[in-house]
């Protein structure tokens, strides 16, 4: 039986997935009006993503007898400055949502659960590589500044397809 504080905040967890999975949904929705088409897709992907990591958390909750409770989904930004602006908030989102795993750690660690601990650990690395891509991309953006460096960039973006990893279909 999962114990019942970590059920509470992997609930929490849940619910900021999927707040993040409507974050870059409207990230992708901004992209496509400014005419950024790859950018659009590249976040587009990224929506699945958390909505990937949402269902994994509730799949596991399910997997060990406890009750899965979704909550409402706050609203989110609609517009940014630039598309250096929204992987600058990305990068700033992500850094969050690391904060907050690493406090459900945190919390399995106290209550003795192991398994949690385990599970949550695919997590931990999984914010390792969400940090590490959107300081890249706002490396890249910053080098490349606008013109047609930054329509490039916007082509390469477009190349990115939703590939599931094992783990996340577990
Ligand atoms: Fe589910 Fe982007 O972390």
């Amino acid at each position: 039986m999962l114990n019942k504080n970590v059920e509470k905040e992997m609930n929490d967890q849940i619910n900021a997935e999927f707040w993040s999975a409507y974050l870059y949904l409207s990230m992708s929705a901004y992209c496509s009006d400014v005419g950024f088409a790859g950018a659009a897709n590249w976040f587009k992907i990224q929506f699945q993503e958390e909505q990937a990591h949402a269902d994994k958390l509730m799949n596991y909750i399910i997997s060990r007898g406890g009750k899965v409770t979704l909550k409402p989904i706050e609203k989110v930004k609609t517009t940014w400055e630039s598309l250096l602006d929204a992987f600058k908030d990305t990068l700033a989102h992500e850094k969050k949502v690391t904060a907050m795993i690493h406090h459900l750690y945190e919390v399995a660690e106290k209550e003795k659960d192991y398994a949690s601990q385990i599970m949550l650990q695919w997590f931990i690395n999984e914010q390792v590589e969400e940090e590490e891509t959107a300081q890249e991309m706002i490396d890249a953006l910053t080098m490349i500044g606008d013109g047609y460096g930054l329509y490039q960039f916007d082509k390469a973006l477009a190349a990115r397809v939703y590939t599931p990893t094992e783990t996340e279909k577990e």
